[in-house]
């Protein structure tokens, strides 16, 4: 039977591979049959991701700082020519959250997570979005959040960084249609992951009342990377500059 969904052989770059979504992701694409350039921050992260893989010589690992973005250029070119790889397309899941109210919330919050979120993934996006880097008709898609199109107390920096990505990867998809280029983003509810820790200082019920709000109650790593695998495929080929929204049913009452 035809696979509509197939990425066999298909080659994607994947941030935030070392935690979470990022390795949920990586190890479907492998188990999929795609190579697999991963990274994150922590190398024994990385590693375990790597360790999980069902055919570990098809993916690379290798870890870099996406804070530091004036490097990324030179990085991403280098990681890819390296291994001779031509992408089909990258994921950014890499991703930071900081949970304060306006009353608290510092400047240096916004630069902190706006560097990860937005502008580390925009920089990849600039980066290898060229022939010589990745194949006519490739998919990139940013991983951004519901929080980036609904409001919730503590979520002012967060939410600004996830709501910038959906905006963003319009402007970019009109660009780069003419290669045949394709950006979207994923908009996730809650999923719970290490970056929940972001919630530690709320009590109990609070995170409980949170949950509530999620009518199929709350996601797993798998429901995001399902989806992201639609978005990699050749079953979304005529879907750009839009965002899937993959959330439980939290935002279809808002
Ligand atoms: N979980 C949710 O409820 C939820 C909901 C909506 C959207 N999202 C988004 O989904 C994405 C994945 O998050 P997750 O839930 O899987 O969280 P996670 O488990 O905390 O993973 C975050 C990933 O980002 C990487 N990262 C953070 N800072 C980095 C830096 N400076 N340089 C390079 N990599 C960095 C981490 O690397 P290390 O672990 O190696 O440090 C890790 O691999 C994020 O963009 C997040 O905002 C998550």
């Amino acid at each position: 039977m035809l696979n509509i969904f197939d990425v066999k052989d298909r080659c994607y770059l994947i941030t935030g591979a070392s935690s979470g979504i990022g390795r949920n992701l990586s190890i479907l694409l492998n188990e999929a049959g795609a190579k697999l350039l991963l990274t994150g921050r922590s190398i024994e992260k990385l590693n375990e991701t790597h360790d999980m893989l069902k055919y570990k010589d098809n993916a690379i690992i290798e870890s870099a700082d996406l804070s530091d973005v004036k490097n990324i250029k030179d990085w991403v070119r280098n990681f890819i020519s390296k291994h001779n790889a031509l992408l089909n397309g990258f994921v950014h899941c890499a991703g930071v959250s900081i949970v304060k109210p306006l009353a608290v919330v510092e400047q240096k919050d916004f630069v902190d997570i706006l560097q990860i979120n937005l502008i580390a993934g925009m920089e990849l996006l600039k980066s290898v979005a060229n022939p010589k880097y990745s194949v006519r008709g490739s998919s990139f898609v940013f991983v951004s959040s519901v929080a980036g199109l609904i409001g919730e107390p503590g979520m002012l920096c967060y939410g600004a960084s996830k709501a910038a990505l959906i905006n963003s990867v319009k402007t970019a998809a009109l660009e780069l249609a003419r290669y045949k280029y394709r950006v979207n983003t994923i908009a996730p509810g809650m999923v719970k992951t290490p970056i929940l820790n972001a919630y530690k200082g709320l009590e109990e019920d609070q995170i409980k009342a949170i949950e509530g709000k999620f009518p199929l109650g709350t996601g797993e790593p798998s429901d995001v990377s399902n989806a992201i695998l639609f978005l990699l495929s050749d079953a979304s080929r005529w879907i750009t500059g839009t965002t899937v929204i993959v959330d439980g049913g939290y935002s279809a009452g808002k």
